[in-house]
């Protein structure tokens, strides 16, 4: 089992670069099926959740050319198609692969993928997909944990969301774009990725206008062609090593980041008495002394982001105050304070509800990375504990984050990767 050992109580100070957006390449990726001509994304992500959707698009007959420069370019090339079935072992593996029924149903006018399995964070149904995918005309079919659809082609509709799903709002965008009149997604979700999927199809020759509002609008056309696209900037990685600089009581200065794109957490953060400058070179985040405590609560883009929510928790972990966290989300998504606990935090949940009562420094312990961002949070906590503390189930954290221990080391902290 690979693990982090991290000596605690360094203060991180230096320049760091945010990568590629995991969330923004993951539904490009899947969008690249609808297109048979040559398509480049630049400054993708190194991530084993890119390299699983890359994996699943190889089994479907998709060209692959990665170029190693200072980040890494993919070149893919969709032209003729081998199957309609995503392997299982792959599409159980990442949830996300369910947006690949948006393009495949465009493309092929079917698709089979196997349910994807529910994870740490909560049941995560895919009702709102298969529901829109059925107004535009699909016949889906679940059974056996196989989910079979199958259409002549795609017609345009009037959706509306009963939640503003991300996934769903990008599998619907993509089943539009090349379906047979107009569509209209209303209570779509207006995160940032969105908008960067709505750039990427128009750059293929798609007709998207409305992505970052509450309603999207698509012209469906006959052909999409070739595109190139850079990535925006993973706003939680960003967000990340905000709070890493925060918890530690550092000095960093992030490169590559969209600032707007982190409105909530930077208010928060403000609020908690952490300075977020910006700066022509990037932006800068300092504390020096004890963080205040601050109320949360997650909501859609542009409320504070779920993805945030458990590093949040470890950061206000050592606050003056009590804190009350709100998880508006995922119905399970507080998986992490069990593990601070461990770690001497004063923490209780009550269903959607964790009340964080500040303690004056955490401890180092052995703990769990239950999931993605509940790991980084426990980096987060180890980097500001003191004495050692070991991270064990790094496959989780590699999902989200390239080199996360060169990345920290170049800026101060004291971590190894074992394994
Ligand atoms: C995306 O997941 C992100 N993943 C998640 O990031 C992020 O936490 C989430 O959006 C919310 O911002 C990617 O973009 C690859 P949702 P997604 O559909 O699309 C319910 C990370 O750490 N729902 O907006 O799966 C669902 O149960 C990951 O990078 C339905 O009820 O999120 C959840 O409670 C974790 N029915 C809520 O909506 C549906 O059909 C939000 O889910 C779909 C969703």
């Amino acid at each position: 089992m690979s693990r982090y050992v991290i000596e605690g109580g360094r203060a991180l100070e230096g320049r760091v670069r945010i990568s590629g957006a995991k969330n923004a390449i993951l539904p490009i990726l899947a969008a690249t099926l609808l297109s048979r001509e040559e398509v480049v994304i630049y400054d993708a992500p190194e991530l084993t959740d890119v390299e699983v959707m890359l994996g699943i698009l190889q089994e479907l007959g998709v060209f692959i050319r990665r170029e190693k420069g200072d980040g890494m370019t993919l070149v893919l090339r969709a032209d003729d198609l081998e199957t309609f079935e995503v392997r299982e072992d792959l599409s159980r593996e990442m949830r996300s692969s369910i947006f690949l029924m948006g393009p495949l149903l465009s493309r092929l006018g079917r698709v089979r993928t196997s349910y994807p399995g529910g994870c740490a964070i909560g049941p995560r149904p895919i009702d709102i997909h298969l529901k829109g995918l059925r107004q535009m005309g699909a016949t889906i079919s679940e059974r056996f944990g196989y989910i079979d659809a199958q259409v002549d082609r795609l017609h345009g509709a009037d959706l509306h969301l009963d939640f503003p799903s991300v996934g769903a709002t990008e599998n619907l965008m993509m089943a539009a774009v090349l379906a047979e009149g107009s569509t209209v997604i209303r209570n779509a979700a207006k995160e940032p990725e969105i908008v960067d999927l709505q750039n990427f199809l128009n750059r293929m020759g798609a007709r998207v206008k409305g992505a970052g509002t509450d309603v999207i609008r698509i012209e469906g056309v006959k052909r999409l062609g070739a595109a190139d696209h850079a990535l925006i900037p993973d706003r939680i990685e960003a967000g990340t090593f905000l709070l890493a600089a925060a918890i530690t009581r550092g000095d960093l200065l992030l490169e590559n980041v969209v600032p707007e794109h982190l409105e909530a957490a930077i208010s928060k953060l403000k609020e908690a008495g952490v300075t977020v400058e910006e700066e022509t070179a990037g932006l800068r985040v300092r504390l020096s002394r004890r963080a205040r405590a601050v109320d949360l609560k997650t909501l859609p883009y542009p409320g504070f982001p779920t993805d945030l929510q458990p590093q949040m928790m470890a950061f206000l972990a050592t606050a003056e105050g009590t804190s009350v966290i709100t998880e508006l989300i995922f119905e399970n998504r507080f998986k992490q304070a069990e593990e601070l606990r461990r770690m001497g935090a004063n923490i209780r949940t009550e269903g959607r509800t964790a009340i964080v009562k500040g303690v004056p420094a955490l401890s180092g312990a052995t703990v769990q990375a239950p999931a993605l961002r509940e790991g980084a949070s426990l980096v987060l906590a180890g980097l500001a504990a003191e004495g050692v503390t070991i991270v064990e189930g790094l496959e989780h954290i590699d999902r989200g984050y390239h080199n996360l221990e060169k990345k920290l080391a170049a800026v101060g902290a004291k971590i190894r990767r074992e394994l």
